[in-house]
């Protein structure tokens, strides 16, 4: 099956040899071509062009594209979307004054979720998970991270993690999976959280491995959950079963986890709400990618990821949705890019390249996912009648897309 979409107002993010990432002012440049056309074969990118050198292609499937720009589908690099139920009484709560911290302290926020979860049976959790992820799929998703970390004990995280990796076998979305056990330490090691870490390593993470359902490992490195000594143990383990670690850091308080991160060799730094030098300073010549989450932001009220300062410093940035029912529940993009523009002062270039390029880049898909790249995978996002790609940020609340395509195939 071959699509060719025509007469392509902007193509964007046009790169024959694409990068792994882009940083700092780099991140200013998003190539673009105008009036374009773009050929995909089976699930590839084959080639694009500008119109006067459009192929005469009888076998494919012709899509005009006048008025409308086409681009990568976004990268979300950071996600718990496999969970059950929803937290809206907590969102209440918090209305009515009480802080997030507040809310977890009297045994809501994560371990309230890891509850329902566990009395939730697999195929329930599947359909739940199932829903929101056809949701973000029209919303222009093209390759997502999920992470378990509302089980907390072996059985319900070896749950969510089969579930995530169903979701990549029925969909046909490429999903990469995240071990997270170090999320919460859950109520019945309440007092004892060295027994659940001992779990953690003995039981779980031996689990994990042998039925391959994770590609990374992921810690809450934060006051009241785990310590950066805690993350230390835990990186450490995780590497002896190659998995790689991408990091929840300073969401609430720098306490060092961003120079665990880089020191273990993360993938990703993900949160960094709360941002101070040395933080900067760690992740200067590092392979590590910071990921700034503003629909977190924006729905707990904290303050945004300086990602200004990240990129003036000559450092990447990537934007993902942090989807999840306690600090995010959504997983639009297109709301993460308008609000990383709107709140956190990049440009329109900056988060676009932070959502597709870079959100591959934290995801380990720099070589197949991203931008226009010939041999990477045809998933793309063709926009409805547009008057620049600036209009997607600038007009936040409105779905502009018009449609997508997932593995060469029109959604
Ligand atoms: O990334 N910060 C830790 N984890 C999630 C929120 C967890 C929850 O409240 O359920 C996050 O924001
Ligand atoms: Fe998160």
């Amino acid at each position: 099956m071959s699509i060719l979409l025509k007469n392509i107002k902007e193509l964007l993010q046009v790169r024959p040899e694409a990068p792994n990432m882009i940083r700092g002012y780099d991140m200013r440049k998003l190539p673009t071509l105008t009036d374009a056309w773009l050929l995909c074969e089976g699930d590839e990118i084959v080639d694009f062009g500008s119109m006067d050198t459009c192929p005469e292609s009888s076998e494919a499937q012709s899509i005009d594209c006048s008025g409308q720009i086409v681009l990568p589908s976004w990268c979300d690099s950071h996600t718990h979307l496999v969970y059950a139920g929803n937290r809206e009484q907590e969102f209440v709560d918090r209305i009515n004054g009480l802080s997030y911290q507040e809310i977890a302290a009297k045994g809501g926020g994560i371990v309230n979720s890891a509850e329902t979860l566990q009395h939730t049976s697999e195929e329930a959790l599947y359909e739940q998970s199932a829903n929101r992820l056809q949701e973000v799929i029209q919303l222009g998703t093209g390759a997502i991270e999920i992470k378990s970390g509302y089980g907390l004990t072996t059985a319900a995280e070896v749950k969510m993690l089969r579930v995530a990796k169903r979701l990549e076998e029925t969909f046909g979305i490429t999903v990469r999976r995240t071990f997270l056990g170090a999320h919460a330490v859950p109520k019945d090691f309440k007092n004892y959280k060295n027994g659940y870490i001992d779990l953690l390593i003995n039981e779980m993470l031996p689990q994990v491995a042998e039925e391959q359902l994770a590609h990374y490992v992921d810690v809450f490195c934060e006051s009241g959950y785990f310590s950066v000594a805690d993350t230390e143990r835990i990186l450490e383990a995780a590497a002896r079963f190659e998995l790689i670690p991408k990091i929840h850091v300073n969401q609430f308080n720098s306490i060092g986890g961003v120079g665990v991160g880089v020191a273990h060799n993360a993938l990703s730094v993900d949160h960094l709400e709360v941002l101070e030098a040395e933080d900067i300073e760690a992740l200067q010549g590092s392979q590590t990618i910071p990921v700034a989450l503003p629909s977190c932001s924006f729905f707990l009220g904290i303050p945004y990821t300086p990602g200004r300062k990240l990129i003036d410093n000559g450092l990447p940035l990537a934007l993902a949705t942090d989807y999840n029912p306690g600090s995010s529940p959504s997983g639009n993009m297109n709301f993460v890019v308008a609000s990383a523009c709107i709140k956190m002062n990049l440009s329109p270039e900056e988060a676009i390249n932070a959502a597709t390029i870079n959100g591959a880049y934290a995801m380990g898909l720099s070589e197949t996912h991203g931008s226009i790249t010939p041999g990477k995978r045809a998933n793309l996002i063709i926009t409805k009648p547009i008057p620049s790609y600036g209009f997607l940020p600038y007009a936040f609340g409105s779905n502009l897309i018009d449609r997508v395509i997932l593995n060469g195939t029109l959604q």
